[in-house]
């Protein structure tokens, strides 16, 4: 499906369209070599390191957490969940851990894989760095255009997606449709409403 060998990856999609369940699926395969920044507290503890802020909106804190990794050099993938709460969308800057990491990701030996509900709302210097482009259902007007421009006809293709199934997009080699992961690799789903 994908070679995420020191590569980057951002995975979008609307809300409950199943994203940290595809991203569940893909660390699990990396086990312990994989570290999820697990902002909402959801994924299971055991195949994988995972840490929860204190503070789910807390930049410093996660750049604390992403330069021990990077130092480390103990982990081949880095998730971050809900990435667009720390890494939102120009003008506004990387967070510099981020930015180091997204720059020198060959250097560290690292694959790394943001989550986010809507292209939109990323740091395009994630999204158009990214080696691939992992799409669920998505439908607003400015995504779609957004990622017509980076791909012809890729937003088009995210709008058409059926329930759980997303769409792969490879720099340079084209898009490739998949059907669902299987449910079991659904995450302990959390009442988001509460959530800020
Ligand atoms: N491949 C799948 N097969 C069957 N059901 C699925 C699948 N993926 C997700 N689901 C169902 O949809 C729900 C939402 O999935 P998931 O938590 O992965 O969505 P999400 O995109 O991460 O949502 P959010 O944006 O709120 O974080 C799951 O709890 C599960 O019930
Ligand atoms: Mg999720």
């Amino acid at each position: 499906m994908l070679d995420l060998k020191n590569k980057s990856a951002c995975l979008f999609g609307l809300p409950d369209s199943g994203k940290s369940t595809l991203a569940n699926f893909i660390v699990t395969k990396y086990g312990r070599a994989a570290f999820v920044y697990d902002t909402l507290n959801e994924y299971p503890e055991s195949p994988y390191d995972s840490y929860t802020p204190k503070d789910r909106n807390s930049v410093p804190e996660l750049e604390g957490v992403v330069r021990a990794i990077m130092a480390g050099r103990r982990y081949r993938l880095l998730l971050i969940d809900e990435a667009n709460r720390f890494c939102p969308s120009k003008p506004n800057p990387l967070p510099q851990a981020i930015a180091d990491l997204n720059d020198y990701r060959a250097h560290y030996e690292m694959s790394t894989i943001y989550i986010a509900r809507r292209p939109v709302q990323l740091n395009q210097d994630l999204t158009e760095l990214a080696n691939y482009l992992i799409l669920f259902h998505l439908d607003g007007k400015n995504d779609r255009q957004y990622l017509n421009d980076i791909s012809a006809g890729l937003g088009d293709i995210a709008a058409t997606l059926k329930p759980f199934h997303f769409a792969v997009y490879h720099k340079g080699q084209g898009t490739q449709v998949y059907n669902p992961v299987k449910a079991i690799y659904t995450t302990a789903k959390i009442i988001k409403a509460a959530i800020t």
